[in-house]
């Protein structure tokens, strides 16, 4: 029973470190084109690759990332357990980068950056944190963890979710109706949603125009969750203040998109949140004890959600 290991030799020899330790029963492998097909059980990947069919025998496929839409989970046989990333090390880098990205926009960081370019000296009316109300659009392991360190700093908290939530000192809103009157209170707005059929195309001219005025957005789901047209549109009427942007479709954007330039976008390549190899080794060896044990392993994928 093989672990197939299909990612970058970086963290390659991590995991294969914490399997010779933890789980030496479970031969350890990065080498696709020597293993025997027949005995991987366990492979994981952040794409699947063109050849998932040779692994016959495959018991659970385990995204190295938390998102797993760029696994095409209809490619994956029904039989095949899908298995997204919940480890610590993600949770923490996504609360840095919400943290700074909230920051950034309460303290009009965009805006601050341009008057340095054209040369220009004099303040913003600032916003106290108790008036900057925040939105978040997924109540997840990412969104749970990012309102929770968002709290000391004294901004109203909200979150959305599909289904109904508690959340001690944030305001939990679900379905489409919670959708639309979080929206209408949130002067930044955080998606940290899976990409499905549902979240594609979700953060539209529709939802900005629902804003407050005034508003800005972090998006750090997945590209094709944005109508960038309609970020742009919004930005240049005035309507939004500014965004901070770490996925796009494509990836990397072509040149000349109006992102890398636009001076009330703060755009970054993807990076909001990286796995980190020693606490997502564990993470995923616990899993295959559960596994191996008869329980469903930590972050397993309803296929009929999506996520
Ligand atoms: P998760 O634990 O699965 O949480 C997803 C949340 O979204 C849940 O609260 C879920 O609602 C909600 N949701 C999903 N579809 C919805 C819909 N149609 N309407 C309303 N709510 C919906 O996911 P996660 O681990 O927090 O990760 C979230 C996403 O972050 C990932 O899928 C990935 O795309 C993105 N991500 C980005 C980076 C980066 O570097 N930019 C890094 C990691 C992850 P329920 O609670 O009701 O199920
Ligand atoms: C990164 O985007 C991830 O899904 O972990």
């Amino acid at each position: 029973m093989t672990f197939l290991f299909n990612s970058d030799a970086r963290r390659g020899a991590v995991f294969a470190d914490a399997f010779a330790r933890e789980l030496p029963d479970v031969p350890f492998t990065m080498d696709a084109a020597t293993v025997d097909p027949d005995a991987v059980r366990y492979l994981i990947s952040w794409t699947v690759p063109d050849n998932l069919a040779r692994y016959r025998n495959l018991e659970i496929l385990f995204s190295i990332g938390a998102g797993v839409d760029q696994l095409r989970l209809d490619s994956v046989p029904a039989k095949v357990k899908i298995v997204r990333m919940i480890e610590e090390g993600i949770v923490r880098m996504m609360q840095e980068y919400v943290t700074l990205a909230v920051l950034a926009l309460h303290r009009n960081l965009p805006a601050y950056l341009a008057q340095q370019r054209a040369g220009e000296w004099h303040d913003i009316a600032q916003l106290q944190a108790g008036a900057r109300r925040l939105g978040v659009l997924g109540l997840g392991q990412l969104g749970q963890a990012v309102l929770d360190r968002l709290k000391p700093f004294g901004f109203p908290l909200a979150g959305w979710s599909r289904s109904p939530r508690r959340i001690e000192g944030v305001t939990c809103h679900h379905g489409k109706l919670g959708l639309e009157e979080m929206i209408a209170v949130s002067d930044i707005l955080i998606c940290l949603l899976p990409l499905t059929e549902e979240t594609r195309g979700f953060l539209d001219a529709d939802l900005f125009a629902k804003l407050p005025e005034g508003a800005a957005l972090v998006h750090t789901g997945r590209g094709p969750q944005l109508d960038h047209e309609a970020l742009v549109a919004a930005l240049d009427s005035g309507h939004l203040s500014a965004a901070m942007i770490d996925v796009t479709d494509p990836e990397p954007l072509p040149a000349g998109h109006p992102f890398w330039s636009h001076p009330k976008i703060i755009l970054t390549p993807h990076v909001a949140s990286v796995t980190q190899p020693a606490t997502a080794a564990r993470a995923v060896i616990d899993n295959i004890r559960r596994h191996r044990a008869g329980l469903d392993p930590i972050g397993l994928i309803d296929r009929s959600r999506g996520y």
